[in-house]
């Protein structure tokens, strides 16, 4: 499988943005491509070797690496560059990164002129199996993540795995905390697999390839996330918590390690809402203990948590709504939680932290 529909795979991907180049340069067609300070240095050079960078005419539009970035200063940064490089309606932005850098730059690409092509190529494995796919654009605003943004579809997102060979250890690891999502939406193998006994970046490929085709089949069923959408943010009500307090702190949580804490909290609360096994949330937290260097924080610090979850775009009013798992595969979204039980479910967390597993 070489496409999954917008994505393209490997050699397929590296074809695909040759031609489209070439193409552009052909009928004057600005091509930008956006990256940030590490892209810049690790990805730039590898897309430079592996196309014919001698015959193509391209723009880099350089921005600061970091979620701390993705707000609306940069993002004037970049309208500001396109604008001083003569981008035409016809223009071509080329996101070349992470889901910081996908996410801001489809963002900036959905206003600029009310919309000019853009191309996703992720470079970290939370882009691939997630982050790029399925045209959610957005920054940051007020610490409130992703509090502003569009809808807004790539032509196309290029996958290829050979970037992560430069991806540093910790960053991989929080990729596979938003694949870990996938394994309790639709896919339960995924939750067998054990990213310490993987060799290069090639034996990422399959799992990426699941975890695409998932999140293209849902989204392409609901793109503005109306209702079955909804699903792909397990884990993520109390994760955004988490990252928006982070953020705000000064705090270096990724986003992935974020999720994966959160969904710890919201197997729990599955559990005591729907009587998903207990077995089963122990079983995440093994695994969550052994990859990921827990988030930690202050019992203290549970009414701010809560009240950035009442800013969660999830939740309507003053109801807190959460997605939560009846059984692997199995997963409803919309379910109104008690705040009483989300509390609860930070101080469990905080007493698993304890434990050693
Ligand atoms: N739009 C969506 O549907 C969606 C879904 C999930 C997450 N997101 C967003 O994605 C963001 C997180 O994405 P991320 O984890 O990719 O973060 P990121 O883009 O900040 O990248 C993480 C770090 O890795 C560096 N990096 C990227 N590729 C590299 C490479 N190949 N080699 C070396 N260094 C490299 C980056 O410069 C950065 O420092 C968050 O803002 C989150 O909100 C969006």
């Amino acid at each position: 499988m070489e496409q999954t529909g917008n994505v393209l795979f490997g050699s397929n991907a590296l074809k695909y943005l040759e031609a489209a180049i070439l193409s552009c340069n052909e009928k004057d067609r600005k091509v930008f491509f956006l990256v940030d300070s590490n892209t810049a240095e690790f990805c730039l050079p590898l897309f430079y070797k592996s196309i014919k960078a001698s015959s193509i005419n391209i723009h880099v539009i350089a921005i600061p690496a970091g979620e701390e970035f993705k707000n609306l200063d940069t993002l004037s940064q970049i309208w500001q560059e396109l604008t001083e490089k003569g981008a035409g309606r016809d223009a071509l932005l080329i996101n070349l990164g992470g889901g910081m850098v996908t996410d801001i730059g489809g963002f900036a690409a959905s206003c600029f002129k009310r919309g000019i092509e853009t191309i996703h190529i992720p470079t970290t494995l939370l882009g691939m199996v997630d982050a790029a796919i399925g045209g959610k654009t957005g920054i940051d605003f007020d610490y409130f993540k992703n509090h502003i943004g569009t809808f807004y579809q790539a032509s196309k997102v290029l996958v290829m795995t050979d970037f992560l060979s430069t991806l540093p250890a910790r960053q991989l690891m929080s990729g596979f905390g938003e694949l870990l999502k996938y394994g309790y939406i639709s896919y339960p193998r995924l939750l067998k697999a054990d990213p310490f006994s993987f060799d290069s970046h090639y034996d990422w490929l399959e799992l990426i390839k699941i975890c695409a085709a998932t999140k293209i089949e849902i989204t392409m069923k609901d793109p503005t996330e109306k209702g079955l959408r909804k699903l792909l943010n397990f884990g993520h009500t109390i994760g955004h918590a988490f990252e928006s307090w982070s953020l705000e702190n000064g705090g270096d949580l990724l986003h992935g390690e974020a999720i994966a804490a959160g969904m710890l909290c919201e197997l729990w609360i599955s559990h005591k809402v729907f009587g998903f096994p207990m077995e089963e949330v122990n079983i995440y937290n093994q695994m969550f203990q052994k990859y990921f260097d827990p988030f930690r924080f202050s019992i203290s610090l549970t009414d701010n948590l809560l009240d950035r979850m009442q800013h969660d775009k999830k939740n309507t009013g003053q109801s807190l709504r959460f997605v939560l798992v009846k059984s692997i595969g199995e997963v409803i979204y919309d379910v109104e939680v008690n705040p009483e039980t989300v509390r609860e479910s930070l101080e469990f967390y905080l007493q698993t932290l304890k434990k050693k597993v």
